[in-house]
């Protein structure tokens, strides 16, 4: 029997989830007000350690939301980091701003804080750590820097729902926090996202911006240009079902990653980001990185392989300073960021979802054995051929 696809992820959704959209569908509340909204907000805000939280039609809009709020405009700068998925700069720009990027550790993955400091200018006005692939960035140097700068810190917390740094929740240490709910995320409601902060008056503005600028104690008097960023009561009602199942959701979750973790580890060129002391990561995509000379092949040729065993994958996200909307400004600023090349050059994301199972993670992990030593041994049988000297072809015996 050929054996089924694996796809690289999957939303794990339960009949909570369908009883609750449900009834927010049975109940006409269908827009952006309702029980269901009010509930995941105030559940969120807590789980997440901050004050509020305000749900978006996004993580992108929440990110940009979050910028528009503080102030973010024409000529600023952002210090971001190009080991990112893109939403992450194009919210910058959204602002008018620029992203100036700066490199990453090679141990976290995420925001270098040693080199944020030689990338802020006059016109730097904040910066965004990304805790990449659910580890967090270093925030304690990152917040420091900001202090003595006076800069603010939105944290990027897209792909790490619930991590914690030194114990305390991501999203619930810089000035503000951003979340996404996309189908391949940690919570999902398809679509959607949500901003988190402590400061009443930013919070303000934030609802105010997401509600096309409406006075809330005025209807329908608008006296500032404002978005529709805002979450329905629908995507709110599936995103109450996933907080409620979040904790066997995120075991589930972490229980596929130390498989992955235990079945990688002794395959050669097959290197794992190992956590640092202080992070309780966030269970996103299993992800390594791929070194060709001794794994046998390049991370393409095991993506391709994969696909054709029926094995989906995702390469790493390409840095953002080599795509096309920031290849020129990064080149004028001569911007040079060798690990996040080499990320992106060398990592590959897994499938992760709960409802993989350990045998699922175990083909996989064999099938990434296989197709590497495979090429391994081709590449010793090539090396075997090249340095055996050819035999003088047998001649006749002549007659005596
Ligand atoms: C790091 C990061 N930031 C922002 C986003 C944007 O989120 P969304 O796709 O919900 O707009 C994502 C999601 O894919 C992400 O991974």
């Amino acid at each position: 029997m050929k054996p089924s696809f694996i796809p690289v992820s999957m939303p794990d959704l339960s009949d909570l989830e369908t009883r609750y959209a449900t009834e927010a569908v049975a109940s006409t509340w269908i827009s952006s007000t309702g029980a269901f909204l009010d509930r995941f907000e105030s559940e969120f805000a807590e789980a997440s350690g901050t004050n509020f939280a305000l749900g978006t039609t996004s993580g992108t809009t929440a990110l940009h939301l979050a910028l528009a709020a503080l102030g973010l405009g024409q000529g600023d700068e952002v210090i971001v980091p190009s080991m990112t998925y893109i939403a992450t700069a194009n919210a910058v720009r959204y602002c008018g701003a620029e992203p100036v990027f700066v490199d990453i550790d090679p141990a976290t993955w995420c925001l270098d804080p040693t080199a944020i400091e030689a990338a802020i200018t006059p016109k730097t006005k904040g910066i965004i750590p990304v805790h990449l692939l659910g580890h967090p960035a270093d925030m304690d140097p990152i917040m420091q820097l900001a202090v003595t700068h006076g800069l603010w810190v939105v944290e990027d917390a897209a792909e790490a729902t619930f991590a914690r740094y030194k114990g305390r929740l991501c999203g619930s240490l810089g000035t503000a926090g951003t979340f996404s709910f996309f189908g391949n995320k940690i919570l999902t409601a398809g679509e959607g996202g949500a901003v988190t902060c402590n400061d009443e008056s930013l919070r303000h503005r934030m609802a105010l911006l997401r509600g096309q600028g409406m006075d809330p104690e005025k209807r329908y008097h608008f006296p500032i240009v404002g978005f529709n960023y805002r979450l329905t009561n629908v995507a709110a009602a599936i995103l109450c079902g996933q907080m409620d199942r979040r904790e066997s959701i995120i075991d589930r979750r972490n229980a596929i990653l130390r498989l992955y973790a235990e079945e990688l580890a002794d395959v050669p060129g097959v290197a794992i980001r190992q956590d640092a002391p202080w992070a309780e990561t966030a269970p996103w995509m299993f992800s390594c990185l791929i070194d060709p000379a001794k794994f046998g092949c390049r991370r393409d040729d095991l993506a391709s392989e994969l696909a054709e065993r029926g094995i989906d994958s995702r390469p790493m996200f390409i840095p953002i300073h080599r795509l096309p909307p920031y290849r020129q400004s990064a080149k004028k600023r001569r911007t040079v960021l060798p690990v996040t090349d080499r990320l992106g050059a060398l990592g590959i994301m897994l499938p992760t979802y709960p409802q993989l199972s350990d045998a699922e993670v175990l083909r996989i992990c064999s099938s990434v054995r296989e197709i590497g030593q495979g090429h391994l041994s081709k590449r010793v049988a090539a090396q075997v051929h090249r340095l055996t000297p050819t035999q003088p072809a047998a001649q006749p015996r002549k007659a005596a």
